[in-house]
């Protein structure tokens, strides 16, 4: 890879990447959306079925609840640079469907200096991980999300970063009590970024 000199070079380089085996499967590369100099930048999973056809990040129905909270935070989502940790949609076919597969250690690893030079492009003062694979690809080694929920960590190019759920987690949540609660927090989460973006 070139070092790209801008976030549409980047978007481009990224469409010949052939750094791991997800781009033979899936219909196109997602790229990250956002402004070239955005204050906070979302880090989501890897792109899904409806994100994958779009070729945008976070359209579908993880998306819908993303757009939803970041309201409720008042960030507005035109403000945040948005991407994943992978960029390739992974899936098993199960007859007409193709059900999401969590990439794995080495898919994330493979993906990682996209993601870097996105940070270099952005440098973002605040990075969201969405989940524990998003996690992974920011903080550089795997943690669970009880552990560094809600703290704000050093990155080493001088940025910081927190983590919190993914929001498809929200979607798996049976009991209405319990997903109203869960969002609740989740909102909580983007508000305390919004608030150290702010401050
Ligand atoms: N889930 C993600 O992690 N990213 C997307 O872009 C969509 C769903």
């Amino acid at each position: 890879m070139n070092d790209p000199a801008s976030l549409k070079q980047l978007a481009g380089e990224l469409q010949a990447c052939r750094r791991c085996p997800l781009y033979r499967h899936a219909t196109q590369v997602v790229p990250g959306e956002g402004p070239a100099r955005a204050k906070l930048m979302l880090v989501g999973e890897q792109p899904g079925n409806d994100e994958d056809l779009a070729g945008r990040p976070f359209v579908g129905s993880a998306g819908h609840i993303l757009d939803e909270a970041l309201e409720d935070a008042g960030i507005a989502r035109d403000k945040v640079y948005l991407t994943n940790a992978v960029k390739h949609f992974k899936f098993v076919p199960r007859g007409k469907r193709r059900l999401h597969h969590r990439p794995n250690a080495e898919e994330v690893r493979a993906c990682h200096l996209w993601y870097e030079a996105e940070r270099r492009l952005v440098r973002p003062l605040l990075t969201v991980a969405l989940g524990a694979t998003a996690a992974r690809s920011v903080l550089g080694r795997a943690e669970t999300i009880s552990a560094v929920r809600g703290k704000i960590l050093d990155l080493p190019d001088g940025g910081h970063a927190t983590v919190t759920i993914h929001p498809s987690f929200l979607l798996r949540i049976r009991d209405a009590q319990d997903r109203t609660q869960q969002k609740r927090n989740f909102v909580a989460d983007l508000r305390r970024a919004a608030q150290f973006i702010a401050s």
